[in-house]
């Protein structure tokens, strides 16, 4: 089992026994895992390379450390406690044994289809217990799943498919969230007409929705899973071998298919559960987000999981039937731990207290945040109208990048500041460093936030393309892991997020390029050019605000045009990029150069045009004057 904090001195002496032996530390840690064989070497790393191996030469499964390493002690106890989108479905768990049964199952039936080790294998799915099956699958026999998440359109589930070349894809007829139901197989059909890689694609029959099923390509799951065996060896890995490609947005165009692999993932999503949330055996661990999401991975699959812990899967929505539902879900289940987004908390904030009427939310003992920062006045709510001033809040910061929580308040251990991620956790050494990648030791400081040695979670590359890896995140300082945020250490030495400091914006939790954006939007047949900045946004921390210049009107007018754009977003990305302003001007702030100049349209976006800074270099100044009249929010001038 892995090993746990249980007060501040530990934790003090845990950090800087990680400081003083990295590589020590996370021996030990990994020492709590069952190997085939054990590692060699434990670190091999440069940041130039970059090229980063953990555990190296060791040979493992992961799901042998979910399964064969604890079943006869839990294989009774819940390992999945699923609740479904409608109050009326009967809720479904799964102990450690089933789950085990169903995943050799599924694990059989990918093999059956011709899937080996080291193929790539999308997962198109609503949140139902057969996604998390389907990941453990894949591991299972070495296969390598790309999860895309079931909000994304056929354009950007065919970018990602293509990417990396899968082999097979997993979905269902369509998905239930809220009153809506998405049609996932239709939208998969239409990315698949431009996949050529897709062999078979297996539909699981979630809605009962009427589908085209393609005769040689198609099957369905309960079909394919029917007759394999129960049992499936597990293949044997190597600590670098890959687990998951997850794909998230950068600052250029193209989305980016960050890499984990096995080993050091396993055990840096294992460690940071069982610490960041101080999981108790028999506790019941309830996370909101969607498995399509790292945060799903981690802590609603793997970190759970390899603790033995029973994990929650919601497949709906917080506002329906009403916004009491994460409530209702918390007492039926006595949930200990709840861990969600501050997108989430701001839109029940703005519900209004009525829907806590009547829930008692006693057995809630852990609260945690993730995706974004947390404002006060949320935090607040959090901690007193859900928390009853008695559970401690983990603001934990983390991305898709590092596999697991990287700073954050131990629960109960670390003393918690509101809107601030605290401290960072054993083997993390996070430093902030200046424009010129300068570090900015002491406290009361505030940059651009790095880590500087390497921890087992850290992705190794990106699907296919090294070079960008090494570009994005370890060319612009020196020796350093940039993470693309800003941060300040403030005079306890607590870190507090600030936000991206690149061209990716956070709209409630997710992240999306601005570029991504654009080029979406000047697909268009009526767009020239286009620029997208974030505005802040109550509910969801940031909004879209695009910026377009058309050639001409078309007959719907402005609004017409502003409307289509949007449309054309949600077709091309998904209904998350969706712009929320659009305002139609002449045209963008360039410099002489050509450069558009984003600060000043960032200024007007945050309604506050007062101190553009130097416009000396601008092309034409009349241009950020139209702007700023045409505004979709108020300006100040
Ligand atoms: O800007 C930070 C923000 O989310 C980014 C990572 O996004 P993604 O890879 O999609 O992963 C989200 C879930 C781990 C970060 O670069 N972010 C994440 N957590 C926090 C946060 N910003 C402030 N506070 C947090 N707790």
């Amino acid at each position: 089992m892995v090993n746990r904090i249980h007060s501040l001195g530990g934790y003090i002496h845990e950090y800087q026994k990680s400081v003083a032996n990295p590589e020590a530390f996370w021996a030990q840690q990994a020492e709590n895992f069952y190997w085939k064989k054990r590692w060699d070497k434990t670190l091999e790393w440069n940041f130039q390379g970059p090229e980063i191996k953990w555990f190296l030469n060791g040979k493992l499964n992961l799901t042998e450390n979910i399964f064969e390493k604890n079943l006869y002690t839990h294989g009774d106890q819940e390992a999945i406690i699923w609740e479904p989108n409608d109050t009326n479905e009967e809720t479904r768990t799964l102990t450690y044994a089933e789950l085990y049964a169903e995943v050799n199952k599924f694990a059989n039936t990918l093999k059956r289809l011709g899937v080996e080790k080291g193929d790539r294998v999308a997962i198109y799915m609503p949140m139902v217990p057969e996604l998390a099956i389907s990941l453990l699958a894949c591991a299972r026999i070495g296969a390598v799943h790309s999860v895309i998440f079931a909000g994304f359109s056929a354009n950007a589930l065919a970018e990602r498919i293509n990417d990396s070349s899968c082999k097979v894809l997993l979905t269902a007829d369509g998905g239930f969230r809220g009153e809506k139901i998405t049609p996932l197989k239709e939208i998969a059909d239409e990315a698949l007409e431009s996949c050529a890689s897709i062999e078979t694609v297996v539909v699981l029959k979630r809605t009962g929705s009427d589908v085209n099923m393609h005769v040689g390509r198609d099957i369905w799951w309960h079909k394919a899973v029917d007759g394999q065996s129960g049992d499936c060896p597990a293949t044997e890995m190597d600590s670098e071998d890959e687990l998951f490609i997850l794909y998230t947005s950068g600052s250029t165009g193209k989305p980016k298919g960050i890499v984990h692999t096995t080993g050091g993932y396993m055990v840096y999503s294992a460690y940071t559960f069982k610490n960041v949330f101080q999981y108790s055996a028999g506790d019941v661990y309830f996370c909101t987000a969607d498995i399509g999401w790292i945060t799903g991975h981690s802590y609603i699959v793997y970190g759970p999981l390899l603790n033995g812990a029973k994990t929650l899967m919601f497949e709906g929505i917080p506002t329906w039937p009403d916004a009491g539902r994460f409530w209702d879900i918390v007492d039926k289940y006595q949930v200990n731990q709840f861990y969600t987004a501050p997108t989430a908390i701001r839109s029940l904030l703005a519900k209004g207290n009525d829907y806590l009427d009547g829930k008692h939310l006693a057995s809630l003992k852990v609260l945690g945040t993730v995706g974004e920062p947390i404002n006060e006045e949320a935090w607040h709510w959090y901690h007193d109208h859900v928390g009853k001033n008695k559970c401690p809040i983990v603001d934990t910061w983390w991305q898709t990048e590092t596999g697991g929580v990287m700073i954050s308040p131990i629960a109960g251990v670390t003393p918690t500041k509101p809107s601030f991620a605290t401290m960072p956790l054993p083997g993390i050494q996070p430093i902030i460093v200046d424009g010129e990648g300068k570090e900015l030791t002491g406290n009361s400081v505030e940059g651009n936030l790095c880590i500087k040695y390497p921890w087992p979670g850290i992705a190794r590359t990106l699907w296919g393309d090294h070079e960008r890896f090494k570009e994005t995140y370890f060319s612009t300082f020196d020796n350093f892991y940039f993470t693309g945020d800003g941060a300040k250490r403030d005079e306890d030495g607590y870190y507090r997020i600030l936000g991206r400091v690149d061209d990716v914006i956070n709209v409630s939790g997710h992240r999306l390029g601005t570029a991504e954006i654009e080029n979406a939007i000047n697909e268009h047949p009526l767009v020239n050019e286009s620029a997208v900045v974030a505005y802040p946004h109550d509910i969801k921390g940031q909004g879209i605000y695009a910026f377009v210049v058309c050639g001409e009107l078309s007959t719907g007018g402005e609004e017409g045009i502003r409307k289509s754009i949007k449309q054309g977003v949600t077709k091309i990305i998904g209904p998350i990029a969706r712009p929320d302003l659009v305002q139609l001007v002449p045209g963008l702030p360039k410099t002489r150069s050509g450069k558009i100049m984003r600060r000043i349209l960032r200024k007007v976006a945050e309604g506050d045009a007062t101190n553009l800074g130097d416009t000396t270099t601008l092309l034409d100044e009349d241009v950020v004057e139209k702007i700023i009249q045409g505004a979709q929010v108020e300006v100040k001038v």
